[in-house]
């Protein structure tokens, strides 16, 4: 047969065959913001680029009690509308509705981390478990390097105002806090470190922007040949990997008896490593991506809660009473720190208002799955929550568009409510750290640190923008909520500082 003649009948048949697959398709079904066909979806998907709060909070308004899909350059994601969809989301079982397939699928893990990491992610049951329970032993070391981290981003000028660019300040405090649990002194503080975590998380997302505009077919191709993140573990290796040696090497010497082990994650690595028959190289990527998820996360949300600090300066005086209460009661640690129900709601409405992503509780449908009205989401499908709409929502919140930071604290004073409204607590009307079986596990940590970090500003400066002191607007990439990133906040010694 004449070759041309099945170049032309491929062609025909081509979109023919797009056509009638997306017929039957129930993916189609599903109502989308903005334009579905093929082509316009692409335009679609430029402006949830950039647009992404809108269109997802049009979606909300117009299909709550069910669902609406947005566009990605690479595929749809269907978008669940409302607390109790929320909470149906993250009933499903791994079986049907996969976190980790989910967070491979955004991530592409296995080519912008480590392959080890995505076959083995070992950081996860640490994290949950002893990381977790010892808490209270690791929060006094968090609070020291809290402080001297603090001083070595806030030049002293006396009593002078001086303004700090808060976004890459307020990073580093976190990555050396963090650091300081994770690995220890004194590769915490060293600067080459530090600078290597924070070029990592730029170089994943650098990965995982150039994934998201590869067609699937070619991403395998393609991420085989991304660069950055295989540099970045050999160079985060260099240093990392003789203190893991050493951790191995000591548990051989003191055997499961090891009284005075050090408390820290790469010690908590190393034992389940062992455990599980596995080496230290394992322990070398486990220590690299339990940075990544805990440091960009973290000083996006301290940053939010900084901001609201300086745009807002009347919250200090009740927060600083209660913080100077419970440190004279207990001292820096985890006991004052639970005690400092202000400070948590505080924390709590910054993540409400100001979140660190439009969508969460992200899975994907590992078969065709039917939702209680009938929707089908077939297998394949990304899913999430409207994180930021369901927070900014009345029937969730009274005067949801209120930054009102003791809202939750005063909930908490009714005897039946105590426990509840905390930070770490999350809900279907809650959901910055997902919600349900696979909730951010770091959540208990990260709430300690980041309100040790706001302590100890609230404690020792005041705080401020400059000129007409509001707060900047946040910048949105795709569902990515960031604070502004340039913006200067202006701190000033407090003139009785008492901690
Ligand atoms: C304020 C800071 C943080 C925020 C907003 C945050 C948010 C999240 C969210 C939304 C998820 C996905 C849950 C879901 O979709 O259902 C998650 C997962 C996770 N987070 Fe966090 N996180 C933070 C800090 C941390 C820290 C400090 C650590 C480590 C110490 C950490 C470790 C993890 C891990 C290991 C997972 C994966 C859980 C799994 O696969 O089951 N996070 N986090
Ligand atoms: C963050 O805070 C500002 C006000 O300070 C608000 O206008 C904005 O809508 C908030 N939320 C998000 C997710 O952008």
């Amino acid at each position: 047969m004449d070759a041309r003649l099945i170049v032309y009948a491929l062609l025909l048949a081509a979109p023919l065959l797009i056509l009638v697959r997306r017929r039957m398709n129930p993916l189609y079904r599903i109502p989308a913001v903005g334009h579905s066909d093929p082509f316009l979806s692409y335009w679609s998907a430029l402006k949830f680029f950039v647009n992404a709060r809108e269109m997802l909070q049009e979606g909300y308004s117009k299909y709550r009690g069910s669902v609406f899909r947005v566009p990605l350059l690479d595929r749809w994601v269907v978008v669940v509308s409302g607390a109790a969809m929320n909470e149906q989301l993250r009933k499903y079982p791994d079986d049907q509705m996969s976190f980790i397939d989910a967070a491979e699928e955004l991530v592409q893990a296995k080519y912008t981390i480590a392959k080890q990491v995505h076959e083995n992610p070992m950081h996860i049951p640490v994290i949950r478990g002893p990381f977790t329970k010892n808490l209270a032993a690791l929060m006094p070391d968090v609070a020291d390097e809290v402080a001297s981290a603090v001083r070595d981003a806030i030049p002293d000028t006396g009593d002078e105002w001086v303004g700090v660019v808060a976004f890459p300040a307020m990073t580093r405090v976190v990555c050396r806090a963090s650091n300081r649990v994770f690995i220890g002194l004194p590769l915490c503080r060293n600067p080459e470190y530090i600078d290597i975590v924070l070029g990592y998380t730029k170089d994943v997302a650098k990965g995982r922007f150039i994934m998201t505009i590869t067609p699937i077919l070619l991403k395998p191709l393609v991420g085989r040949l991304l660069p950055w993140s295989a540099n970045a573990l050999k160079k985060f290796s260099a240093l990392v990997k003789p203190i893991v040696d050493e951790s191995f090497r000591q548990f051989e010497h003191h055997g499961k008896q090891w009284e005075d082990k050090p408390k820290n994650l790469l010690t908590w690595l190393t034992e389940e490593a062992k455990a599980t028959g596995n080496g230290p190289e394992i322990v070398v990527s486990a220590l690299l991506s339990s940075n990544f998820v805990a440091i960009h996360t973290s000083s996006i949300s301290v940053t939010h809660a900084l901001y609201h600090l300086a745009a807002c300066p009347e919250f200090a005086a009740p927060l600083r009473e209660e913080i100077e209460g419970a440190i004279r009661r207990h001292g820096w640690g985890k006991q004052a720190i639970s005690e400092m129900w202000k400070l948590d709601s505080f924390m709590r409405e910054s993540q409400r208002f100001n979140g660190t992503s439009g969508v969460s509780v992200i899975r994907k449908a590992v078969v065709d799955v039917r939702l209680a009205d009938g929707t089908v989401i077939p297998a394949g499908t990304l899913v999430g929550a409207a994180a930021d709409a369901t927070h900014w929502d009345e029937d969730n919140y009274d005067d949801a568009a209120v930054f009102s930071p003791f809202r939750f604290s005063d909930m908490r004073a009714d005897e039946g409510e105590r426990v509840k409204h905390q930070f770490v607590s999350t809900s279907p009307e809650y959901v910055p750290f997902g919600h349900g079986k696979h909730a951010c596990p770091g959540r208990f940590f990260a709430g300690n640190e980041l309100k040790t970090v706001i302590a100890h500003l609230v404690l020792n400066y005041d705080m401020k923008f400059d000129g007409d002191g509001a707060r900047p607007p946040n910048r949105w990439f795709a569902a990515a909520v960031l604070p502004n990133l340039d913006a200067k906040v202006y701190f000033r010694k407090r003139q009785a500082a008492s901690a």
